[in-house]
């Protein structure tokens, strides 16, 4: 028994080696199907690097359809913003609120029309340059696991606390910080599991705020929040969009 045994456990050993071998694969194929998959939004042939956006807005007679052949999500939606104003979309859900907000930080190109900032057709704008001058936060943010100071932080890893303290004080967070046992460091946990929707959302407007976007896009950006805290982000943000499109 005891040779069957001194046999048998290697052999156990191997196959767990063996599974693990396979996982990897697997994983690694689906990670090069990923890096393979060509963009939707492919980046100009030359494209236009602007350090800093007016922020002028224009919706050209735009179409919009997330699968070609299905029904449209956004049918000839003409709209002209200048420069400093602060615009507000409302209407049922499906409407197509955030289907405006997706075309106009460029997830997706228009299907017909023509999306313009500044005057120009966000197609042949440098991407990662036009973002970086863009502040989002989606309806459900997405926040990295790791401590509230850097999911803050997340669009400019090089801030000093200081500067990460100043954009939640900006956004009204520094009181829901405060009650984290371990404030700015406290871990949020994957996709932040740890923390409330409201919580959520209160880090993803600061860490727009740390940016300094020329252009500010909310998407129900304060539907999880509660009365109070609502009113203290609508107040500091009204001052902090003076400067800027929102
Ligand atoms: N990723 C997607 N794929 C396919 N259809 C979508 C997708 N996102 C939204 N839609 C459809 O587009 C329409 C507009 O959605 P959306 O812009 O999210 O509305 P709102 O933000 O006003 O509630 C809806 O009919 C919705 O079903
Ligand atoms: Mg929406």
């Amino acid at each position: 028994m005891l040779y069957v045994e001194l046999f048998f456990a290697p052999v156990q050993q191997l196959s767990q080696v063996f599974d693990g071998y396979q996982q990897a694969v697997i994983g690694l194929g689906r990670l090069r199907g990923l890096m393979r998959t060509p963009t939707t939004t492919p980046q100009a042939g030359e494209p236009i690097v602007l350090d800093r956006l007016q922020g002028g807005i224009v919706f050209d007679d735009v179409h919009f359809a997330y699968e070609s052949g299905k029904g449209e999500a956004l049918r000839g939606v003409a709209l002209r913003i200048e420069p400093g104003e602060t615009v507000a979309l409302v209407g049922q859900t499906g409407a197509g609120k955030s289907t405006v907000l997706k075309l106009l930080a460029r997830f997706y190109d228009p299907t017909d029309g023509a999306v313009r900032i500044d005057g120009i057709d966000t197609r042949s704008l440098d991407l990662a340059s036009f973002r970086q001058r863009l502040g989002v936060v989606p309806q459900e943010p997405h926040l990295f696991g790791a401590t509230v100071r850097d999911a803050v932080a997340y669009g400019r890893p090089d801030a000093t606390d200081a500067e990460v303290e100043a954009a939640s004080r900006a956004v009204g967070a520094p009181q829901m910080v405060s009650r984290l046992a371990l404030g700015y460091l406290q871990p949020i946990g994957e996709h932040g599991r740890n923390l409330s929707a409201g919580q959520r959302q209160l880090l993803a407007l600061a860490r727009a705020e740390l940016v300094d976007p020329d252009i500010l896009l909310l998407d129900e950006a304060t539907a999880s929040l509660d009365l109070a805290t609502e009113e203290r982000v609508r107040l500091a943000t009204e001052n902090l969009s003076r400067r800027r499109t929102g």
